[in-house]
């Protein structure tokens, strides 16, 4: 029997499914920071946030991935890359005071992240219901012991 995706933007790893929420919630700040007309300086501190969880998230996430031996881990992986530089773009944009550009951009690292949570991040979890859960659950366990905080893996 085929298997159902999970709740919505859910990859059914409760570590990831936190990070999810933050980076999704830390994005949206940011936009709504930048139409309150927050001081720059709050934005560069929201950028700062942003960039620092992404990499966590995307470490963890990419390390969950290895213990599972997911096949689409390297595709994956530069998927990961691509949101982080434009992550840094973002930043640099803030330094120079390019308020347009860099709403421009936060829209689209916006859209990005929601497609790659559907699309990307969604294939892993059907991935992991379909092939791994029962067998590799152990090892997503074990890489969990590495990752940035504890983790617990729902079946
Ligand atoms: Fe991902
Ligand atoms: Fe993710």
């Amino acid at each position: 029997m085929a298997r159902r995706r999970r709740e919505e933007l859910e990859v059914g790893v409760s570590h990831l499914d936190a990070q999810h929420r933050r980076l999704v919630e830390l994005l949206v700040g940011m936009q709504a920071a930048l139409i309150e007309k927050q001081p720059a300086r709050e934005l560069r501190r929201l950028a700062a946030a942003l960039t620092l969880h992404a990499r966590i998230h995307f470490s963890d996430e990419e390390m969950i991935m290895e213990g599972a031996e997911y096949p689409g881990l390297g595709k994956h992986r530069e998927m990961h890359r691509e949101f982080t530089d434009g992550i840094l773009r973002l930043q640099t944009k803030l330094r120079f005071r390019r308020t347009e550009q860099f709403a421009e951009l936060l829209n689209f690292e916006r859209e990005w992240i929601a497609r790659h949570l559907d699309e990307q991040d969604g294939q892993f979890s059907l991935w992991l219901q379909e092939n791994a859960v029962e067998e590799n659950l152990g090892k997503v366990g074990g890489a969990a012991e590495n990752c940035s905080i504890p983790i617990t893996v729902s079946a």
